[in-house]
């Protein structure tokens, strides 16, 4: 049995007093009723302050991004192991806006996979097709391909303890989300995917949806099979749209 996951990833969003009034918000609407883990993903300087707003409660630390790199001149960047010592559990790898924004290809996402498993924290890896790749009819090309570079890089043992989120980029911030169904078949081709690699992991292995998840269609999102869980940006950055997410699951 997987246990749902709510990640919220606030992308380039925050202030210390949007943080306290979303935390005290999610601290004071959690009580019963949710059965997911919750998640927050701060940008990275707000991490401490976060961190100290969420201790003592079920609430997860993550980051949205990471260095390839452990320690060293790799001027403005910071490390899984600072991640770590920050209190994260979970780091967000392989963003489609980091790839496409910045222009960060399936290796280098593959190598910052493999660094966030050197400091045995627990990636997020996002994948997922354009528009345009979807209607070409590639998306599982797009997908296996996003897959197999971190496969070939870490082996499909460091796929244990990881997430997979897929989120189709044309979903992302635009309000259209991907059917239950069309969602679904997708998770079910990267489980079976990981399947040919490692049975035991694809059974485990938590997959995420994400792309404009609101409370109002993630209990039908998370219904199905092989969603176990949300990847959520502009929600999560609501406390009570985060809850009513939180607790579709
Ligand atoms: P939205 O929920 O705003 O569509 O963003 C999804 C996302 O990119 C989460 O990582």
């Amino acid at each position: 049995m997987r246990q749902v996951l709510v990640a919220g990833n606030w992308k380039l969003n925050g202030s210390l007093a949007m943080i306290k009034t979303l935390i005290d918000g999610l601290k004071a609407g959690m009580g019963e009723g949710t059965q997911a883990e919750m998640a927050v993903c701060p940008p990275f300087v707000y991490l401490g302050n976060t961190l100290s707003k969420i201790e003592g409660t079920a609430i997860a630390l993550g980051a949205q991004d990471v260095c390839d790199q452990d320690n060293g001149a790799f001027t403005g960047e910071v490390s899984a192991s600072m991640l770590k010592e920050f209190g994260c559990r979970y780091v967000i790898v392989g963003h489609s806006e980091r790839r496409s924004i910045y222009e960060e290809n399936d290796e280098f996402t593959a190598r910052k996979f493999a660094a966030v498993k050197r400091a045995g924290l627990r990636p997020i890896l996002c994948v997922g097709e354009l528009l345009d790749e979807r209607e070409q009819g590639i998306t599982e090309q797009v997908v296996a391909r996003q897959l197999d570079a971190v496969i070939q890089k870490t082996g499909i043992e460091g796929f244990q303890d990881a997430v997979v989120a897929y989120e189709p980029v044309w979903a992302i911030g635009t309000g259209k989300t991907a059917t239950p169904q069309q969602a679904q078949d997708v998770h079910a081709f990267i489980r079976r995917r990981i399947a040919q690699h490692d049975q035991a992991i694809a059974d485990r292995i938590r997959i995420l949806y994400g792309g404009s998840v609101k409370g109002n269609n993630a209990r039908d999102l998370f219904a199905m099979a092989d969603i176990d869980g949300g990847l959520i940006g502009g929600a999560s950055l609501d406390s009570e749209e985060f809850l009513s997410i939180c607790k579709s699951a």
